[in-house]
């Protein structure tokens, strides 16, 4: 069946994976690609895609909600996969406004230009099955954990960084649109991804890169904090599943079942690099400098995903030592890219960040 397909976001991190998906797996489906390029956002993610005739990027800015009716009535849309988002917790921290107005207001104005074109209302006794707006978010609006216990699709919203906050109360909206307008939706919340086209501001990209250019690796507090890794390709396959066979106004936590320490991680990184490089075994280690926690740093997420396995069969496809070989190696033969996204403003607020630590 064709279907027009709208994915903010797509020049992102997991915005270029789903896209790449999408594109190559259902040829009948029209995939436009819209995205502000903001310094995370990057056109050399999609360069194997971007020729392809089912294919169309289109810069804009979801805060704008003129632009975005327009849009929707230009090209009768029949699902949106919303991925585009500020999405750096140490950002949102030093400019909440900016997380306030893309990942609130820009949700709402995609929210308003969905229900107009699919005549959703409160008259609606009954869901419309045909189109669908999914809602990618994070496992993050569920707050911390302590050192036991998982994240399920119950679990009370208590967010605590003004990204969470943020991204919390769009998965609000989304579910306030089901519910008053019988706007189809669908949200997933998913844990933290790594893997190839990641900005080197988060973790993982960010210690690879330094560990090549052998420069401090800072590890906030202790490096006690856990967080539950899950491959990017993985991410995109399970919203590709809920995408085609989720109920509408349902929610699927995403998750691979794999919790690591931070201080673990890095050292994991550390030692997969040295051996890639071949440097001498513990070399990278001594790179690692412990500095000024995250204010209000999370302690710990764990995600339950047994209602994704049980009910649609998604399970992980590479484990986590296997993703991080394919991660470091994407990093090592892809110097061009790091270059790119790593000069010019990026590079002067990323110093600024990090002065005096
Ligand atoms: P990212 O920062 O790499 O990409 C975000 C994209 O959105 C960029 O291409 C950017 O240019 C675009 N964008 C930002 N503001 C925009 C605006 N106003 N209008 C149009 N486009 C705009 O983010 P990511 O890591 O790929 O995350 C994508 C989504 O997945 C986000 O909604 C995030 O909350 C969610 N998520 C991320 C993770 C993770 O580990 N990275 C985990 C779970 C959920
Ligand atoms: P990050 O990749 O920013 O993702 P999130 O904050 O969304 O989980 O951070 C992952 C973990 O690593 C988090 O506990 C903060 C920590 N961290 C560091 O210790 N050092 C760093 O330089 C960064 C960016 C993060």
């Amino acid at each position: 069946m064709e279907k027009k397909i709208l994915i903010t976001g797509a020049a992102g991190f997991i915005g270029s994976h789903v896209a790449r998906l999408f594109v190559n797996k259902y040829p009948s489906y029209h995939i436009y690609n819209l995205d502000k390029l903001t310094y995370a956002g990057n056109l050399a993610n999609l360069r194997d895609i971007e020729s392809k005739s089912n294919y169309t990027f289109i810069k804009g800015d979801i805060v704008d909600q003129t632009f975005i009716d327009k849009l929707f009535q230009e090209h009768k849309f029949d699902a949106v996969i919303h991925l585009a988002a500020e999405s750096h917790v140490d950002r949102s921290i030093t400019n909440p406004n900016e997380f306030v107005m893309t990942n609130v207001v820009g949700t709402v104005n995609l929210l308003n230009a969905a229900k107009k074109l699919w005549n959703s209302s409160t008259q609606n006794s009954e869901l419309n099955t045909h189109n669908l707006f999914y809602h990618v978010s994070t496992d993050e609006v569920y707050g911390s954990l302590g050192d036991t216990g998982m994240f399920t699709e119950e679990t009370s919203y208590d967010p605590h960084s003004p990204y969470s906050a943020s991204k919390a109360s769009s998965d609000h909206f989304v579910r306030a649109y089901h519910d008053t307008y019988k706007l189809p939706v669908v949200i997933s919340n998913c844990s933290n991804n790594y893997g190839p086209y990641h900005f080197p501001e988060k973790l993982v990209p960010l210690v690879l890169n330094n560990i090549k250019n052998k420069k401090p690796l800072p590890v906030y507090g202790k490096g006690e904090n856990v967080r539950d890794w899950l491959f990017v390709e993985d991410h995109a396959k399970a919203i590709d599943v809920i995408f085609h066979n989720a109920k509408h106004g349902s929610t699927y936590n995403i998750g691979g079942h794999n919790e690591w320490k931070n201080i673990d991680v890095v050292r994991l990184l550390c030692r997969t690099m040295d051996k890639k490089l071949g440097r001498a075994e513990g070399e990278s280690e001594k790179l690692i400098t412990f500095v000024t926690d995250r204010a209000g740093h999370d302690l710990r997420y764990a995600i339950d995903s047994t209602k994704l396995q049980k009910d649609l069969g998604w399970v992980p496809s590479v484990t986590f030592e296997q993703g991080i070989g394919l991660t470091v190696d994407w990093y090592l033969n892809n110097e061009e890219w790091i270059n790119n996204v790593t000069s010019g403003e990026y590079k002067k607020y990323y110093e600024g960040m990090y002065e005096g630590r």
